[in-house]
């Protein structure tokens, strides 16, 4: 235990750096992290915490893994970064080739991106440049369902969910694009003939000046933490088809294996014309993203004035990530992750359950290694996040949402003690 080291790192952190969604004259009280092992985050002061959020869905098989470790530092030995401009590596082109396989039929290129904002953003340039290829430079803008989240750069947040999205705060400097309602509730709630009004009817108005529909497939995660029936995202397919629009699935959260299916669109049995990965693609481990797609975009952009995608980020196909995302890969698909994401689901709509008929709760919710409790108000995070600690477990909850989505390797021991801190804690808010 080190509580003069604890209160020392918060005061220079609080002095010096500036937190996600923080303010920097009134800085958060963060928790240090000393290192992390498997599935637990060992603070600075000693305490041990179960993670209930993979940091944010990336981190699936825990950290300090051992295969993970040794990739990075082979990797290191070789080189840890090269210019991806006229060079090439074994890591990338591995790594390349192993996406295409594993992703939709029909995916069949990967721009290797370095953040999962990154990765929307040359999906969106993608898209644009398609169509100005194609002498319809008018296709300007995008659509979107509200209730999405696809990043904090630029173009991302201006196909955010427009009220959490803040698109107010940015008014006149942000693209504004077209939105629709958010798909249905429900992952196993049928699709019925009026869901898809309002997007027909937008399609239907509007595509001549629309170049691509975004999506996150089948869950929407930071933006609400839905999940939607795959019927929705099949007409999405079937009506961009009809209109000749592209489609951007973003599977940054959704892909290798959290939803049950190693990516959400397999749910719906659709492959889309550009696909955006992150977060898990390289277990957590460093920052890596990357955007695939299909030869109509390949070819489209070929046709253009530059004939080139113009896009080419200084630390893309960093040989260090990539090398990490191929271990990650080895692991994943060695393991019975399928198995045991169906297990996971069990346990949490098991314990979780337990709480939905509370006042204080809208909906509990459970899908694939995603588990999330819905209050009917925001939480106090100055009050329930010391709360998680104090009950020996990593909880992040924002809004009204206090949910987990654990690292895969969670023995279920720990996942029940995980959700049972989260129902003793839920337990104890009021509406008042
Ligand atoms: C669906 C989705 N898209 C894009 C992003 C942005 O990724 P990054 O934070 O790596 O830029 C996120 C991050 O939470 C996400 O969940």
């Amino acid at each position: 235990m080190n509580n003069n080291n604890t209160q020392d790192l918060i005061n220079r952190d609080q002095q010096y750096v500036w937190h996600p969604y923080a303010s920097a004259s009134q800085p958060p009280v963060c928790f240090p992290v000393a290192r992390a092992s498997g599935v637990h985050l060992e603070l600075e002061d000693g305490r041990q915490l179960i993670d209930g959020m993979s940091s944010w869905w990336a981190c699936i098989h825990g950290y300090n893994h051992p295969t993970l470790n040794e990739a990075a530092k082979n990797q290191l030995d070789n080189m840890s970064h090269v210019m991806f401009g006229g060079l090439t590596h074994a890591p990338a082109i591995t790594l390349c080739e192993r996406l295409v396989a594993l992703t939709p039929v029909g995916l069949n290129k990967v721009f290797l991106a370095d953040s999962g904002s990154v990765s929307v953003e040359v999906a969106i340039k993608m898209a644009f440049q398609y169509w100005i290829a194609k002498g319809q430079s008018q296709r300007n803008r995008l659509l979107t369902v509200k209730n999405g989240y696809h990043g904090d750069t630029f173009s991302a947040m201006s196909v955010c969910d427009p009220i959490n999205g803040m698109h107010h705060m940015f008014k006149g400097v942000m693209a504004e694009h077209l939105f629709v309602d958010a798909p249905p509730l429900g992952f196993n709630r049928p699709l019925q003939a009026e869901d898809l009004l309002a997007l027909e009817h937008a399609l239907g108005e509007h595509h001549q000046t629309i170049s691509a529909v975004i999506i996150e497939p089948i869950v929407q995660g930071a933006g609400g933490m839905r999940f939607y029936n795959p019927a929705y995202l099949k007409a999405v397919r079937d009506l961009c088809d009809q209109y000749d629009i592209l489609l951007i699935v973003d599977e940054i959260a959704t892909g290798f294996g959290r939803t049950g299916k190693l990516f959400a669109c397999e749910h719906a049995g659709i492959s889309p014309d550009i696909m955006c990965l992150g977060k898990a693609i390289s277990g957590g481990y460093m920052t890596l993203a990357a955007t695939l797609c299909n030869d109509k975009v390949i070819e489209g952009i070929d046709s253009s004035e530059a004939g080139v995608l113009m896009h080419g980020p200084t630390f893309m196909g960093n040989p260090l990530a990539c090398a990490v995302a191929n271990a990650s890969l080895d692991v994943l698909l060695a393991s019975n992750w399928q198995q045991r994401i169906a297990e996971l689901e069990i346990i949490m709509t098991n314990e979780l359950n337990v709480v939905a008929s509370l006042n204080q709760v809208n909906d509990v919710r459970v899908l694939g290694a995603i588990g999330v409790i819905e209050l009917k108000k925001p939480v106090d995070m100055k009050q329930i996040q010391p709360a998680f600690v104090e009950k020996g477990v990593w909880v992040r909850p924002f809004g009204k949402l206090v949910y987990i989505m654990p690292p895969f390797i969670i023995t279920d021991d720990q996942l029940t003690i995980l959700c049972r801190a989260i129902v003793d804690v839920v337990r104890e808010i009021t509406l008042a």
